[in-house]
């Protein structure tokens, strides 16, 4: 196939037990994948955690789009180790945030959070008020399943757990910026009320919580920097 190559992936023998297919795969000019590259970029710069949404109704089309989008992130073993709960329930919505309120109450005002945790939020200047979480139209808890349970009920190991959920609450923020929504990474931690309220179980942890929806007309946002390339970035040749 290729004189680069020893050992071709996949081998004979593999390709006799397991099907393969061939890869799709659209080549570009080096300046088209400039073009692709740096409007992305633009794209995803232009993304903001938001801290105050409009009541505005969105589809559930538009949220389930964004969860299959998701969920074709890459995932250790291809295990897709993720379940994504939505509600649009305002009696659902308010049990969350009473629910989240308490614990944020506890880090915030009872000090569970330390002081340089405390400190490296305090340009943010969250606290333990959640009104977003009832006034925007869409909630979905992303949960990791730590573990798999088989319909026989017997259990399967899953890898990489986190890595893999992280990989996906990434592609699902970007489809959601991408498809003009907004949403906020939002983990009142400990998370566990979570499992109790959208009747989940005992194999799966809540991840993050994403409020979603438009933004508030005006709402702010901290005039936070992004660290400069040679800040994230070196080579090694
Ligand atoms: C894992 C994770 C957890 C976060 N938890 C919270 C949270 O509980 N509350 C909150 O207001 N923001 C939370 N954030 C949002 C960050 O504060 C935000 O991403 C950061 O300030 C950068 O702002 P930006 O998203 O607008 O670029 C979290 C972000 C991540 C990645």
């Amino acid at each position: 196939m290729n004189e680069d190559y020893e050992y071709p992936y996949p081998s004979p023998e593999l390709a006799s037990e397991h099907p393969f297919i061939t890869y799709e795969h659209e080549r570009f000019t080096e300046n088209v994948m400039l073009d692709r590259a740096e409007g992305f970029y633009e794209e995803m710069n232009q993304r903001r955690s938001i801290r105050m949404f409009s009541s505005d109704p969105v589809p559930q089309k538009l949220i389930e789009t964004a969860v299959k989008t998701a969920s074709t992130a890459p995932s250790g073993a291809h295990k897709q180790p993720w379940t994504f709960v939505a509600t649009q329930d305002p009696e659902i919505k308010r049990e969350i945030r009473i629910a989240a309120e308490k614990e944020e109450e506890k880090n915030y005002l009872e000090n569970r959070m330390n002081k340089e945790w405390q400190e490296a939020l305090a340009p943010l200047g969250t606290d333990h008020h959640k009104e977003f979480i009832e006034v925007a139209p869409w909630i979905v808890v992303l949960f990791e399943q730590r573990y798999e349970i088989c319909p026989d009920g017997t259990t399967l190991k899953n890898y990489y757990v986190k890595e893999s959920v992280g990989t996906a609450a990434g592609l699902f923020i970007a489809a959601l910026h991408h498809m003009g929504l907004a949403t906020l990474t939002h983990t009142p931690t400990p998370m566990k009320f979570l499992n109790k309220i959208l009747n989940r179980p005992e194999n799966e942890r809540p991840f993050v919580l994403f409020p979603i929806g438009y933004p508030l007309e005006g709402v702010e946002v901290p005039d936070l920097k992004r660290k400069d390339l040679p800040e994230i970035f070196t080579t090694v040749l």
